[in-house]
């Protein structure tokens, strides 16, 4: 069975990464196609988890437009997929990569697996386009890997085949154990190299298209007055390479001296700088479902989130990005909140979410070969 991986963002490289080695190191015949939608981001993850891609579309452009993005990447998709005829197409979250991917595949009738499928908020615009994206590769795919239970209820909800469901956790957990194992010794240096390692911190990342502009101002700037109250504590910003989000945190944050704004970090780095967090402050996906491993309370900078386990867990709060409640959350956290939600916890896998995927792609694949001799 020839598997064709596509992906093309930051997020999608570090969950597809232990996807890829479980069915190469398995003897499946894999190719990579990353889209090049991030560049600089994707890269330094392909090369920590050691993937040379088969292709590179590289459609990055500074401040690209979702049309003209997705146009651009069905059509070079579609000449790969004609070109390589895989058997089946593997693509990951919800992104526009992701929705080229599956619908390029599927214009050429090649089945669609669907890792980290049946996340919904509920609302078509938040996130933006996110939740129209996973949706609308749901109603393509062939097979829907869902991390939880969460997921496979929504998908249920959505009358999606029960076959085809297949609830296999996050295969971020697998990429984060593996990061812990073979990569820990390294972790304090990093924690040393930011000269965090006495500093009390608090992390934040922000990058969601429905927070550009006012409510990523408002949030930080509410962060700001908080921490001049607070002298002990400082702020960490791993900023996105969008100029839309680094000139708001730029605006905000240059005319204070406690913050340590730095590049986006390599992936590896990021798990140390989590780990070193008094807590955490982010609209990220990835890092909502990374926190509660590493036993880091959580404030969700976002009004909906498709990821309610780690709030059922205690771990973390959808607060928003209003200036009162920011400041409300952050005062709350100096009580004993603080421990409450400490408590390490992982709802969203147990590290064999890739052996599942590979587990599903044998037993179709056997059954395809038995299918030709009857
Ligand atoms: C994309 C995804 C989002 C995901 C995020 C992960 C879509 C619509 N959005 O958002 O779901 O959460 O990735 O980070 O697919 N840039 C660079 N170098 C890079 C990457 C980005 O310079 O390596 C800059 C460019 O100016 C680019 C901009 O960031 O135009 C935005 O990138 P884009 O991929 O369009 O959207 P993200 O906000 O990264
Ligand atoms: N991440 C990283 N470097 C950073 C910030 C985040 O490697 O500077 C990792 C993080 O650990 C998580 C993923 O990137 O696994 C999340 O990516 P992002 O927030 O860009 O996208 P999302 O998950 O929101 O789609």
């Amino acid at each position: 069975m020839k598997v064709g991986l596509i992906f093309g963002t930051r997020p999608e490289a570090i969950k597809v990464a232990p996807v890829y080695h479980k069915l190469k190191n398995n003897g499946m015949d894999v190719k990579v196609v990353v889209t090049g939608q991030h560049k600089e981001m994707l890269y330094q993850v392909l090369d920590l988890f050691e993937i040379t891609p088969d292709y590179d579309l590289q459609v990055m452009k500074q401040g690209q437009g979702l049309s003209e993005l997705t146009g651009r990447l069905i059509i070079k998709l579609d000449e790969i997929i004609k070109k390589e005829k895989f058997d089946y197409i593997l693509v990951q979250g919800d992104t526009t990569s992701v929705l080229a991917g599956a619908l390029a595949g599927f214009y050429n009738q090649v089945p669609i697996g669907h890792i980290e499928a049946g996340l919904r908020t509920g609302n078509i615009y938040s996130p933006f386009p996110e939740e129209a994206n996973r949706k609308l590769v749901g109603n393509i795919a062939d097979a829907h890997f869902a991390p939880t239970d969460t997921n496979v209820n929504n998908l249920l909800k959505e009358n999606y085949p029960k076959e085809k469901i297949i609830k296999c956790g996050n295969t971020v957990i697998d990429a984060l154990y593996w990061v812990k194992k073979n990569k820990s010794s390294d972790i304090e240096k990093i924690k040393e190299k930011y000269n965090l390692l006495r500093k009390k911190y608090i992390l934040i990342t922000m990058h969601r298209r429905e927070n550009w502009g006012k409510p990523m101002e408002e949030t930080l700037t509410a962060v700001k007055n908080y921490l001049k109250e607070h002298e002990e504590l400082y702020l960490v910003f791993p900023m996105h390479l969008n100029p839309l989000v680094r000139n708001v945190v730029h605006k905000v944050l240059d005319d204070f001296d406690r913050k340590i704004l730095l590049e986006p970090l390599k992936y590896l780095e990021f798990i140390a700088v989590m780990d070193g967090a008094h807590y955490i402050m982010t609209d990220s996906g990835g890092v909502q479902e990374e926190a509660p491993s590493l036993g880091k309370p959580t404030l969700v900078l976002r009004d909906t989130t498709e990821r309610p386990e780690a709030i059922a867990a205690g771990t973390a709060k959808l607060i928003g990005t209003k200036y009162e409640n920011v400041m409300k959350y952050m005062k709350l956290l100096e009580g004993e909140l603080y421990q409450e939600m400490s408590r390490a916890n992982n709802p969203y896998g147990d590290g064999k979410t890739s052996e599942r995927i590979r587990e599903y792609l044998l037993k179709i694949s056997e059954r395809r070969i038995i299918n030709k001799y009857f």
